[in-house]
């Protein structure tokens, strides 16, 4: 009994020791698939003639899930490098509502809430965008703005990296609504909210 005791005391607290710094490597019973041969990333190899172990894709070869086959979804432009006039997707609300989340986190520290060109990071001195409804930017058609939503235009950093292809389509569905904000009418309002509004037809 006793020694069973002792026995149990000391195989309880070899795991104490686990953590010590040691300079040999650990003693594996069992290594499994620990160790295989096998090269790092970035590594030399002698069995390739360029003695890099990282190789190129072999032409014509495409990963799993980077197809991208419809060049107006994933770019804004058509097979003839064109921008397209319009976004290649229904506009519904769910879109136009994921698109104005997806504004007012990664556009509005520049371009505010409003799209009037003067975020938070404006009035500290970053040279400020011009107002969504300049004139030039009412006239360009959709694929410019995702094309500079996707790569950045002049002093204007590309949110490609942050910002999937389907929302950047959502955020140029409520770039429009920004624009027809400031644009609209009376004349825009449809009758019978306008005399929910108190102002009569026109
Ligand atoms: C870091 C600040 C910053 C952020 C964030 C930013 N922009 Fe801009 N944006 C700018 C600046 C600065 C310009 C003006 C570029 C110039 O003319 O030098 C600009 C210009 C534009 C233009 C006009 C392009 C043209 O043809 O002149 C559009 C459209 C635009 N931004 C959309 C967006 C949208 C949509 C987002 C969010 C996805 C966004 N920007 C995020 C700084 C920003």
């Amino acid at each position: 009994m006793k020694r069973g005791i002792v026995i149990f005391v000391l195989l309880a607290t070899v795991g104490c020791f686990r953590d010590l710094p040691k300079d040999k490597p650990p003693y594996k019973v069992q290594t499994n698939m620990f160790e295989q041969p096998r090269y790092e990333t970035q590594s030399e190899s002698q069995f390739f003639p360029d003695h890099a172990a990282m190789r190129v894709p072999p032409t014509g070869t495409v990963a799993r899930g980077f197809l991208n086959e419809d060049p107006v979804y994933y770019t804004g432009k058509d097979d003839r490098g064109q921008l397209v006039a319009r976004i290649p997707l229904p506009v519904t609300s769910e879109l136009m509502q994921r698109g104005q989340d997806r504004y007012n986190i990664y556009c509005t520290p520049c371009h505010g809430k409003l799209g009037d060109g003067q975020g938070m990071v404006v009035k500290r001195g970053l040279l400020p965008p011009p107002p969504y409804w300049d004139p030039r930017l009412l006239a360009v058609p959709d694929g410019h703005v995702f094309d500079v939503i996707s790569n950045g235009i002049r002093n204007m950093p590309p949110y490609k990296y942050q910002i999937p292809v389907s929302d950047r389509w959502a955020v140029v569905a409520y770039f429009r609504a920004l624009q027809r904000a400031h644009t609209a009418t009376i004349n825009d309002i449809p009758d019978a909210e306008r005399a929910a509004m108190g102002q009569g037809s026109k």
